[in-house]
């Protein structure tokens, strides 16, 4: 069920026209006017087809715009006999993240245009490392494709990528493809256990399959199953648990460096599969809920990733793991349940599950000591409304913090932005008969959930709180982003590790 590495990327200087592979991919701008910018190695290949190369993808109907790809045949002008011409539309001016976001979306929508192809170059510009990376992410996040349940003949992934431009034989370059391809596998691991349907995903098979991932690696790993969730007094795991035939987890995964220079706490909601429990969600918002487990996927794939990268910086994941359904032995609007710690939390709606499991973890990594507490989560189909299908809230208990991890998500390729945890919305969330309700003011909702998080984590404790509910299950492809689970978060949360190790956060 683990995904595998399908796709390998080599790097080449040579003139991408005197590669023997199946496809050369080039990039198109949108220049000013609407003409057509060749970039890159475009330019080499315009040559060897006799320098029409602008003419004749405007003659195919090319605009330059993002995600438009155009084949045309070479007819022997180059050893490949196609060239696959991806637009990346109008490259923005004067921001580098935004630019090598283009890159890494171009890349992307090649890699997924070559799905069912062998080999292929891509020449697309590469002046320095970053853009060898970006690159390289593009191509394997683009290639990544779910056929786990389909028994016709799916099409496979580009199997080879060639990365070609001057300098990227330097041995910089090569390091930076290699962190990459870390990343990429993360990304598509986390991928494909939310595409892996609730069935096949209960707690204690993706507990399981967490453990199996870690193998190998200097990890400690330690899985609480009902029993000891009981006997530590997980009321939050436990109660959004209790209506499902399967058993409720949380799993821990620690990395321990040598002469670690800080201690990071990354806690993902693990909700297997979220029919909103007695306050059953309608039917058609139900749909995707296997998707409510990608916080928890995330957190995951981060730490294994982070053991393979081995950055001086302490992480743990924590991914509490329930499933949320209706049943006799659900529980029910109006209980009150004793989290982890000893906080009450009367439940008024069973929906508003994910605040619960992840509120036992984060007083768990509270307890825990970390410097820094980062949580990722599907939580609110307010967020959503709010920002959109793409962009994920970010909400922290200090401002500093709030746009060091808004950059860190910038630069890791990912769109986020800040939103704000007013004090007010607190006193909503009172119960008169526990500490706090899971469920407060009806406006804000992303806002609400935050602050409901914010009374779990330990006075001191550096927090921060991405609600991924838009861009964590997507819709139509587009770039490098499939159909399906995305895993958004992924890239961030080890941004912000290796930005914690440079000193930076
Ligand atoms: N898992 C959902 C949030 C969600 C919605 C994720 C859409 C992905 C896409 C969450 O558990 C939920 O049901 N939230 C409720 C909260 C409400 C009851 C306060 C919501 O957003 O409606
Ligand atoms: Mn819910
Ligand atoms: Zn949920």
């Amino acid at each position: 069920m683990s995904w595998r590495i399908v796709t390998t990327i080599a790097l080449s200087s040579a003139d991408p026209t005197g590669i023997k592979v199946d496809a050369i991919v080039v990039v198109v701008a949108r220049g000013e006017d609407d003409t057509l910018r060749l970039l890159g190695g475009a330019a080499a290949v315009a040559a060897a087809l006799g320098g029409s190369l602008a003419t004749t993808l405007k003659h195919l109907g090319a605009t330059g715009k993002a995600d438009e790809v155009t084949k045309l045949p070479t007819n022997g002008a180059a050893k490949a006999p196609v060239v696959v011409a991806v637009g990346v539309g109008k490259l923005p001016e004067g921001s580098t993240t935004g630019y090598r976001e283009a890159l890494r979306r171009a890349a992307g929508a090649g890699a997924r245009a070559l799905a069912g192809t062998e080999a292929a170059a891509f020449a697309l510009p590469v002046s320095g490392p970053e853009d060898a990376a970006a690159i390289a992410e593009g191509v394997l996040l683009g290639a990544y494709t779910f056929d786990e349940y389909k028994t016709g003949d799916a099409k496979a992934p580009l199997a080879a990528a060639t990365i070609v431009g001057a300098g990227v034989k330097a041995r910089a370059v090569r390091r930076a493809v290699a962190r990459a391809e870390v990343i990429a596998e993360a990304v598509n691991q986390t991928r494909s256990w939310i595409n892996t349907p609730a069935r096949d995903l209960a707690p204690v098979a993706f507990a399981d399959a967490a453990a199996k991932h870690a193998k190998g690696l200097k990890l400690d790993l330690e899985i609480l199953d009902e029993k000891a969730l009981a006997k530590g007094g997980y009321g939050g795991i436990l109660g959004v648990g209790q209506g499902s035939a399967n058993p409720p987890r949380l799993v821990r995964i620690a990395y321990r460096p040598a002469r670690a220079k800080k201690h990071i706490a990354l806690v993902g909601k693990g909700i297997t599969f979220d029919s909103g429990g007695l306050s059953l969600k309608p039917t058609d918002a139900m749909v995707t809920m296997k998707c409510d487990m990608s916080g928890a996927a995330a957190v995951i794939a981060v730490v294994v990733a982070v053991a393979r990268l081995a950055p001086r910086v302490a992480v743990t994941a924590y991914a509490p793991m329930a499933e949320n359904m209706p049943s006799g032995s659900a529980q029910r609007p109006s209980d009150v349940l004793t989290m982890y710690g000893g906080k009450t939390v009367e439940v008024l709606n069973t929906d508003a599950e994910g605040r619960l499991v992840l509120a036992d973890a984060l007083v768990r990594a509270s307890e825990d000591r970390a410097d820094l507490i980062v949580d990722v989560a599907t939580l609110t189909g307010a967020c959503v409304v709010a920002l959109g299908t793409r962009v994920s809230g970010i909400m922290a208990n200090d401002d500093t913090l709030l746009d060091k991890i808004h950059d860190a998500s910038g630069r890791a390729g990912e769109q986020m932005w800040p939103l704000p945890l007013p004090s007010e919305l607190r006193e909503k969330l009172d119960s008169p008969i526990a500490d706090i309700a899971n469920l407060g003011e009806r406006w804000g909702g992303a806002l609400s959930a935050g602050v409901f998080l914010k009374e779990f984590v330990a006075d001191g404790i550096d927090w921060a709180h991405l609600d991924i509910a838009g861009p964590a299950f997507n819709d139509a492809p587009f770039g490098y982003t499939p159909k399906g689970g995305t895993g958004a978060g992924v890239r961030t949360l080890i941004q912000i590790v290796e930005d914690a190790a440079a000193g930076v956060l």
